[in-house]
């Protein structure tokens, strides 16, 4: 357990303000809720609505909220945002009038050795969002073969290193099980250049702890999962907004919202529409929307988040 009083700032809460919930809704989901930072904002911006779905997969953050988010018309869930189809008919609700996902780890979650999410806090290497899964870090570090672990850590962190670290966490773990965060930390450490090391802003295990936690939480098939179903849990006019923090995240995001935005699938050179297929979105943001400068000094996680916003027609 934490001993200080757990906190997480809220990313680009102006913009959530501004689109993440349309001005006469009244049911919102937020899906991702953490310790309610952005719903706390949201209540009291728009007083008029009468229920919101709280989904977090982690157990532990959701109960916590109770202390930081508390309103009667708050119903929590633990689950996966792309469970929120199935959790409608236990909200007893058909639809909602806005979503809102702010996909990664909180603050309350880093900021507790035990989770193992963090580098500089020495703790298990677990990083499981949902303390129910059993696939851990620690299964990942010390099973996952080399090419497996050079994928990881290029596709998911932009790992320029990824070879050397992976060969260095092999030759490692024969010798004993890598067990504990700082141990893996040290290890990814040791194999990068100095120079790189010298000329970088992050700690050199930045990228490949956020790699290996997107792996073990299967964060993008479960973002592509909780869009499949977006739309059909809205009522026309519901708003979609949606904060990611990494580059394959967003491009599902742009992706999807373009495509739904665009509807018609026809090549091009039809001279007409043959599919059938109609827009379903409007776009609220044209492009992505990211921190400004203050923001990003008060809050430096707030660096790499990106808001993509759209209205079901
Ligand atoms: C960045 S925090 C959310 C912070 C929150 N918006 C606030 O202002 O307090 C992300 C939270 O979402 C949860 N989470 C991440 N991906 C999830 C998913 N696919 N389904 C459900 N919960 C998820 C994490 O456990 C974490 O508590």
């Amino acid at each position: 357990m934490i001993e200080t009083t757990p906190q997480h700032l809220s990313v680009l809460l102006n913009a959530v303000l501004q689109y993440g919930f349309p001005d006469d809704g009244k049911v919102f989901a937020d899906l991702t809720f953490g310790l309610g930072g952005h719903t706390k904002a949201i209540l009291e911006r728009f007083p008029t609505i009468r229920k919101v779905i709280a989904i977090d997969r982690d157990a532990e953050i959701l109960e916590h909220s109770c202390k930081t988010c508390d309103d009667q018309r708050i119903f929590r869930f633990q689950a996966n945002a792309s469970d929120l189809k199935a959790i409608l008919p236990l909200a007893r609700e058909n639809f909602v009038d806005g979503i809102l996902v702010d996909l990664g780890v909180s603050s309350y979650q880093l900021d507790n050795p035990e989770r193992g999410f963090s580098f500089t806090r020495p703790g298990p290497l677990d990083m499981r969002m949902n303390t129910d899964q059993s696939f851990t870090a620690d299964e990942l570090v010390n099973s996952y073969e080399k090419q497996n672990l050079v994928k990881i850590f290029r596709d998911f962190g932009e790992e320029k290193f990824s070879g050397r670290i992976a060969d260095a966490i092999i030759r490692e773990r024969e010798k004993e099980p890598i067990k504990t965060t700082d141990r893996l930390a040290a290890i990814i450490s040791a194999a990068i250049p100095a120079q790189s090391k010298a000329n970088s802003a992050i700690h050199p295990a930045t990228r490949v702890f956020q790699a290996i936690r997107i792996e073990v939480n299967r964060e993008l098939e479960e973002l592509e999962k909780f869009l499949d179903s977006a739309i059909s849990c809205l009522n026309p006019g519901g708003h979609l907004c949606i904060i990611s923090f990494h580059s394959l995240e967003d491009r599902l995001v742009k992706n999807f919202m373009q495509k739904h935005h665009k509807g018609c699938i026809c090549p091009p050179n039809f001279p007409v529409c043959n599919c059938g297929i109609k827009p379903d979105l409007e776009l609220l943001t044209r492009k992505a929307i990211f921190a400004e400068d203050q923001e990003i000094a008060a809050n430096p996680r707030s660096r790499s988040a990106r808001l993509r916003a759209a209205r079901k027609i």
